[in-house]
């Protein structure tokens, strides 16, 4: 079982698709753990893009993710890692395959919807960025039965 840091972007928000975005998840049977709508500071985008602020884009990056509240998510399945990164697509909406969040519903690089860890040093990281430990909502759902056989982990 894995847990993987989901932000649901300023773009998410202010065009009303988090509600459809969250169906994804919840239709793919992945279970929402912690949620969280917040702003985020200059200070937290630094630390959350630590390898990209030296890059070009990232001033532009940091005023769209401090434009307005993300809400944050931790996102629990089997290999939730890899299996969210797949429902999200290419980072930029034009490359996104159809059915993918971004290939449905962006056209832009920066403005893709969506952010979610790229990796479980990343998970680790970025979960502890949004979250304190008694934040997190440990639960068994009771389709789990219904969603994998038991011996699928
Ligand atoms: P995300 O998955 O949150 O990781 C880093 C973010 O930087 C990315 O999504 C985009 O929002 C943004 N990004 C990545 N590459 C570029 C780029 N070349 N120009 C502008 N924004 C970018």
């Amino acid at each position: 079982m894995q847990r993987t840091l989901v932000l649901l972007k300023p773009d998410c928000v202010q065009r009303r698709l988090m509600g459809r975005i969250i169906s994804r998840f919840e239709d793919k049977g992945l279970n929402i753990i912690a949620m969280k709508l917040m702003r985020v500071t200059p200070e937290l985008s630094r630390k959350h893009y630590a390898e990209h602020v030296d890059k070009p884009f990232y001033p532009s990056l940091e005023e769209f993710i401090t434009s307005a509240p993300v809400l944050a998510m931790v996102v629990e399945g089997l290999e939730a890692i890899t299996v969210v990164r797949d429902m999200l697509g290419a980072t930029s909406g034009l490359k996104a395959a159809s059915g993918t969040i971004r290939g449905d519903f962006s056209s832009s690089r920066q403005m893709n919807l969506v952010h979610a860890s790229d990796g479980e040093e990343a998970a680790e990281r970025e979960q502890t960025l949004y979250f304190g430990a008694g934040e997190l909502c440990d639960y068994e759902p009771v389709a789990t039965e219904f969603l994998r056989a038991a011996d699928e982990g």
